[in-house]
């Protein structure tokens, strides 16, 4: 996570991009006066990110690992995905059956998670992947087919949840931050939503006089003015995936905080970031189409959809406590080499610090049938500040 970056230190577009925000921004243009003149933020984000042929998501831009827009823990390093794989292989030696993974970006850990699993001697019976980004289906797939036959075949796409139920772990790293969110404003106690307006032919923010969100301002203590994110979008997920799962373990890994945290008083403008060139800055309403969109995640709100889909809550800790638990330390330790220990040191660094990914990435686990310790949550048990 890189500080807020002014606009005038962000790379400017190519001339491609350039054409390519322009149809995006025309088209979100025209939704804009079919829907009146007011959009909800949310549209405005579905559009911006999976419009299809024009959304972030949909079209062809780089968007993970260092030459893209930005980096995640599957593209920092494999110890990532190998501690993930060790998580995965305990719940399927005791349930069996498959992995799903949602939103696999690059295809980097599912690659990972299969060679490692194969180390183990616990292959899934599949690995299957739901992905909403044909562009990034493509590099999946151009990835997994360099795996040897005996994993590559077990990889299977998937356009919508599986109509069957499924026994084994369901994995999402930073899928549930790009799932589109309302934004608001407290005015008089009450979230009034702020959604997207147009002036001189650039879009604002705009107050809704009418709209509120589903937060209860009052009661969290939101002063006047408070600037937030809320995500109604959590619920069907969850309960979407939940369905799928007949027995084992969701694994969400995502930025975010339980709810008291998130909604901090001191906490005034909110989590929303766009994330362009390896920058991080908070204007959704430039690069439309080229840049990532994103805002944190509300684990209480995971949580209570989760318990609300019939699920358990089984685990929730800081990504550091899970890497630690999952053994990340003897991983980094066991290279065979000085020149690659101090590499995997590097990235392990990455993966771990509180300034880097450690602390602000959480992991949550939510369970199905499953009566057996989760290992990646031994060290911690964050349960009780949700
Ligand atoms: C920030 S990227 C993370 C990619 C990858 N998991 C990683 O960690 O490198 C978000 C991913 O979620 C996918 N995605 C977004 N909405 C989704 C949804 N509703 N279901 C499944 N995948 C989704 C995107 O296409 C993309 O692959």
């Amino acid at each position: 996570m890189t500080a807020s970056a002014p606009h005038s230190i962000l790379p400017s577009l190519t001339v491609d991009e350039e054409r390519h925000s322009e149809a995006a921004t025309a088209l979100i243009r025209s939704r804009w006066a079919a829907a009146g003149g007011w959009l909800s933020f949310a549209d405005f984000m579905e559009l911006a990110l999976y419009a299809p042929g024009l959304g972030y998501y949909s079209a062809g831009a780089v968007k993970l690992g260092a030459g893209g827009d930005f980096v995640t823990a599957p593209e920092v390093s494999d110890l990532f995905s190998r501690c993930v794989a060790r998580q995965c292989a305990d719940v399927l030696a005791e349930t069996g059956g498959e992995i799903l993974e949602l939103g696999a970006g690059t295809g980097r850990m599912a690659c990972t998670v299969l060679e490692s699993l194969a180390e183990l001697g616990v292959l899934p019976e599949r690995y299957a992947i739901l992905e909403v980004s044909a562009d990034l289906a493509d590099r999946q797939r151009a990835r997994v087919a360099a795996l040897p036959a005996e994993l590559r075949e077990r990889v299977v796409w998937l356009d919508q949840f599986p109509g069957k139920l499924i026994r084994g772990v369901i994995l999402a790293n930073e899928v549930l931050d790009a799932l589109p969110v309302q934004r608001f404003v407290v005015r008089d106690g009450v979230a009034r939503e702020l959604g997207v307006g147009l002036v001189d032919g650039g879009f604002v923010w705009q107050e809704s006089p009418t709209e509120v969100v589903d937060v209860a301002a009052a009661e969290l203590g939101l002063p006047d003015g408070y600037v937030s994110e809320v995500c109604p979008r959590v619920e069907p997920w969850i309960a979407g995936v939940g369905q799928c799962l007949e027995r084992g373990a969701l694994l969400l890994f995502d930025y975010g905080l339980p709810r008291a945290h998130y909604y901090h008083s001191q906490r005034v403008d909110g989590t929303l970031r766009c994330y362009f060139k390896q920058r991080a800055h908070d204007d959704p309403f430039i690069n439309i189409g080229v840049q990532d969109i994103t805002a944190w995640v509300d684990f209480t709100r995971v949580a209570d959809a989760g318990l609300a889909a019939g699920l358990e809550v089984a685990g929730f800790a800081t990504q550091a406590a899970f890497l630690l638990g999952t053994g990340i330390e003897a991983m980094t330790a066991e290279a065979p080499d000085v020149a690659s220990r101090a590499r995997l040191a590097g990235e392990a660094r990455r993966l771990l610090m509180p300034g880097e990914m450690g602390e602000a990435f959480k992991v949550m686990a939510l369970s199905r049938g499953l009566d057996m310790p989760l290992r990646g949550f031994a060290h911690q048990d964050l349960r009780g500040s949700l």
